[in-house]
């Protein structure tokens, strides 16, 4: 039996990660480890919490003593790396912890994986999970972002992502560590935590508050449903070359201001909204500081060498997640309120 180590499970991209592994391999042990920060809520895998091959441990990335310890405890054959401090308007104003938890987090646990792995005879992977933003900014209506583009981070978050991405290609190089990368696009669909812009607006829309678009709302982004995304981290561990970075996106560039028009659409036919209604929410705010103009992925290597595509279409997903935000409003309900942190506690009997 395979262990497995999934940091950040308790995310949003984590939380369809394990459930995939959990249920597609029973062969595999999933040990989820996930500091519960207020991005981590243990309600997105309550369908799964019970199954046999899957085990919750609580911990920080950074801490070398509990990290060192994970490992002696379960002797993990793979790692796949999701945890991380994710969201770009935070990392403008509390930079500090995105630094700790992106950068020190990941050291470490390449360093206690180098450390425990040194005299395996095993298949051992590091996989390390990241984003389009690494890339910088592109002109709109210009070229795409490839495997080999030059790293060109603007914010806090994409800088201490882009360091990450450096770590582990020099733990591959300097220690020969088995690695591989992923970086990805903008993900929406079901658990995503409603400060990011798709879950944010349904929420809005449904307690009838004001959309904030960021300046003129002409950003453009790559959108790709989060459990293409799953499948994709699926295919790349199973398929993927030591040493390798795969681009994963989903040919799918909206500006936001379109979105944002077609989500209130959307939203106002499923609940029966006079058209036009959720529009008049549209409240242009101050752009955000430094906001990269846009984002686009070039998927072709990870479609030719490992055969992966993005399996919906936008319009398809969109209707699926605003079905699943509608379908699990007590979910939202808990998330903003705050109640969610208590899941955990009520879970496991803890203080
Ligand atoms: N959301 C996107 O659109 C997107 C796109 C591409 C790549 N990514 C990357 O995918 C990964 C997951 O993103 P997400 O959107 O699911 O993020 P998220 O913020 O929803 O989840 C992050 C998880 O990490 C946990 N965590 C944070 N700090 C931790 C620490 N110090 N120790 C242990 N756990 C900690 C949180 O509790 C949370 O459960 C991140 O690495 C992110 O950079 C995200």
């Amino acid at each position: 039996m395979k262990t497995i180590l999934i940091t950040g499970g308790a995310g949003f991209i984590g939380s369809h990660t394990v459930r995939l592994f959990v249920t597609k391999y029973p062969e595999y042990k999933i040990v989820n480890l996930d500091k519960l920060t207020y991005a981590g809520n243990l309600e997105n895998l309550k369908d799964i919490e019970n199954k046999p091959n899957y085990i919750f441990e609580q911990g920080d990335i950074a801490d070398l003593k509990f990290i060192t310890n994970l490992f002696k405890k379960y002797n993990f054959d793979s790692v796949i790396h999701l945890a991380a401090e994710s969201h770009v308007d935070r990392s403008i104003t509390d930079p500090l912890v995105f630094i700790r938890t992106n950068i020190t987090g990941t050291a470490t646990l390449l360093h206690v994986a180098k450390e425990s792995w040194k005299e395996s005879n095993k298949k051992n992977l590091f996989y390390h999970v990241s984003t389009d933003e690494v890339f910088g900014s592109l002109e709109l209506g210009g070229d795409f972002f490839y495997e080999d583009t030059p790293y060109d981070p603007k914010s806090p978050y994409s800088s201490s992502k882009a360091s990450s991405d450096h770590l582990v290609r020099a733990w591959n190089h300097t220690y020969n560590m088995p690695v591989v990368i992923s970086n990805c696009s903008n993900n929406y669909g079901p658990y995503q935590f409603p400060e990011k812009l798709i879950p944010l607006f349904i929420n809005n829309i449904l307690k009838k508050k004001p959309l904030p678009v960021y300046g003129e709302g002409i950003n453009v982004r790559d959108w790709l449903f989060v459990e293409d995304h799953a499948k994709a981290i699926d295919v790349i561990f199973h398929k993927g070359k030591i040493g390798e970075t795969y681009n994963i996106g989903g040919h799918n560039e909206w500006t936001n201001i379109d979105l944002i028009k077609l989500l209130c659409k959307q939203v106002d036919e499923k609940i029966r909204n006079p058209e036009g209604t959720s529009e008049k929410l549209i409240t242009y705010v101050t752009d955000r500081s430094g906001h990269d103009l846009r984002y686009a992925i070039d998927a072709t290597k990870i479609k030719d060498e490992l055969g992966w595509i993005p399996s919906l279409q936008f319009d398809e997903g969109l209707r699926k997640t605003i079905d699943w935000y509608l379908e699990n409003i007590s979910w939202l309900d808990n998330v903003t309120s705050g109640t969610y942190q208590d899941y955990y506690k009520k879970q496991y009997k803890q203080d």
